[in-house]
């Protein structure tokens, strides 16, 4: 019974429901706020343990507040948390202030990033590979550290008869090193606002023009909101694609791809084909937009 890993960002969200985008230097009431835990690979994790998998998640943490509600929160999923890199002293949780607009579902994101640090690699080398089956990895801004933990990883699963499968998540634009951590993994989720800005503009275009930057015999993913998603594997060369399965209503997008990946990875993990497993990532991601948060995932059932 092995483990998916995820590794990569927990913080806080400090979520504002508004009834429209605000207007500057205005004062406006809020239909309601809350906080929860978010962060792209701590998101994963948990829609990963609602789907079924045993998950866990290694991430920098902080000691404040605000990580002992990360902490109990990503526990209270089941997902297991204590091979964290518990940062001591004066380190501070991230927080995003995000601003829900309900009369569309946007998601505008203020990120808060102080002092904590990113997973280092001798931190990394402290975990047992051969307790997963999966490490899913949100590329941080510390490609050499990161580069580390992925080379490890391929050359741990150089030594082993069963391999960890490797995924990567490249999310953020303007952040061209972290391309090269590609070289290293199995699937490869490229971003529509990455891809956005490199003036990719279809999800065929992206899996087309990314699948040339990986390893042979890797696969590329890309969700495209309200167009689905793309895949295509460089085994065959075939290119999949899913549609979005909208929600009746969309009441909140926050943290709509680090579902569509869980449920993708997830999708995978289970045997399912790469059109399978893109199709459920729709499919879950699209029920999460119809709900705030994501907890109503626990009881929902795919198929
Ligand atoms: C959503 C998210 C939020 C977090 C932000 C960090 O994908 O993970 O939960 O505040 O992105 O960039």
């Amino acid at each position: 019974m092995k483990r998916v890993l995820s590794v990569g960002l927990a913080c806080l969200d400090l979520i504002a429901n508004c009834e429209t985008f605000p207007e500057e230097d205005s004062t406006q009431m809020v239909l309601d706020y809350y906080w929860q835990r978010g962060g792209n690979a701590s998101t994963t994790s948990t829609v990963l343990a609602m789907l079924g998998e045993r998950s866990e998640f290694v991430g920098a943490m902080a000691t404040d507040i605000e990580s002992n509600f990360l902490r109990d929160n990503l526990k209270s999923y089941g997902v297991k948390c204590d091979n964290a890199m518990v940062c001591e002293s004066d380190i501070k949780t991230p927080v995003s202030m995000v601003i829900i607009n309900q009369s569309n579902g946007s998601r505008t994101i203020l990120h808060c990033a102080k002092n904590l640090p990113e997973v280092s690699f001798s931190h990394f080398q402290t975990l047992d590979l051969s307790q997963y089956k999966w490490i899913h990895i949100e590329a941080r801004p510390a490609p050499d550290s990161y580069s580390q933990i992925m080379r490890s990883i391929v050359e741990h699963n150089e030594t082993v008869s069963e391999k960890i499968t490797i995924s990567l998540e490249l999310e953020k634009p303007r952040r061209p090193e972290l391309d090269t951590l590609m070289q290293y993994a199995d699937v490869v989720f490229i971003s529509k606002e990455k891809a956005d800005d490199e003036r990719l503009f279809s999800k065929e275009d992206v899996v087309r023009t990314y699948i040339k930057k990986c390893k042979a015999g890797a696969v590329v993913i890309c969700a495209w909101g309200d167009q689905g998603a793309a895949a295509l594997s460089s085994k065959d060369g075939v290119l999949c694609t899913s549609p979005v399965f909208p929600p009746e209503t969309l009441v909140d997008t926050l943290g709509a791809g680090d579902t569509f990946n869980a449920a993708t990875v997830f999708g995978l993990c289970q045997g399912q084909s790469l059109q399978g497993a893109i199709t459920l990532g729709c499919k879950v991601a699209g029920a999460k937009c119809g709900m705030k948060g994501n907890n109503g995932l626990k009881d929902m059932k795919w198929d």
